[in-house]
């Protein structure tokens, strides 16, 4: 008898334990998405001076621009549409909506810079996403490049 209870009791400790460490697992998930540097919420247009001074280090020649457009068929046109009309049918039930990235509008700023910036670590309260993790400096580069050839010329 006095064996039982003593293996119940361990049995309480290790469901105790295992309980514990998901909290802790969970609240470090969540701290993990939390910060994203130079990002807005979802309000008006704004800049972001320090991101317009970064250059786009890759050529827009036709293999970035081919290889940024697999990768935004991939992970963009969902939400951004197949011709970046922003009429994706994932982002049809999102607000704000995803924009056209075809136009002339910018919210975040209207350099590649700022479009890098954007991509990389999203847009905060929106269903932008921060992209960080899914692709590299470069690709991000290769898919700035596709969106400059499917929208108007580049704004400086
Ligand atoms: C789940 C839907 C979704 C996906 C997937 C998505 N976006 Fe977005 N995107 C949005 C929304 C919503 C906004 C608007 C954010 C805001 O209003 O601040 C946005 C904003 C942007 C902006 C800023 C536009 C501006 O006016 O300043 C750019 C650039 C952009 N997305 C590019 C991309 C690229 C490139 C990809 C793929 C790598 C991508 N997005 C994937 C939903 C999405």
């Amino acid at each position: 008898m006095r064996h039982l209870v003593r293996g119940f009791r361990f049995g309480f400790i290790v469901l105790a334990l295992v309980a514990i460490g998901s909290v802790a697992l969970l609240q470090a998930q969540t701290t993990h998405q939390h910060p994203q540097p130079g990002t807005h919420p979802s309000g008006g247009a704004h800049r972001h001076p320090q991101a317009a001074k970064m250059t786009n280090p890759v050529q827009a020649d036709a293999t970035s621009i081919a290889a940024g457009k697999s990768l935004y068929d991939k992970h963009c046109a969902g939400c951004h549409g197949e011709t970046g009309k922003g009429d994706g049918s994932m982002g049809a039930d999102l607000d704000p909506k995803p924009p056209d990235l075809t136009d002339a509008e910018w919210k975040h700023g209207s350099t590649d810079g700022e479009l890098f910036l954007v991509i990389r670590d999203g847009a905060r309260n929106t269903g932008m996403k921060p992209f960080a993790k899914k692709l590299t400096p470069h690709q991000i580069w290769d898919v700035i490049n596709y969106v400059r050839s499917i929208g108007p010329a580049k704004s400086h």
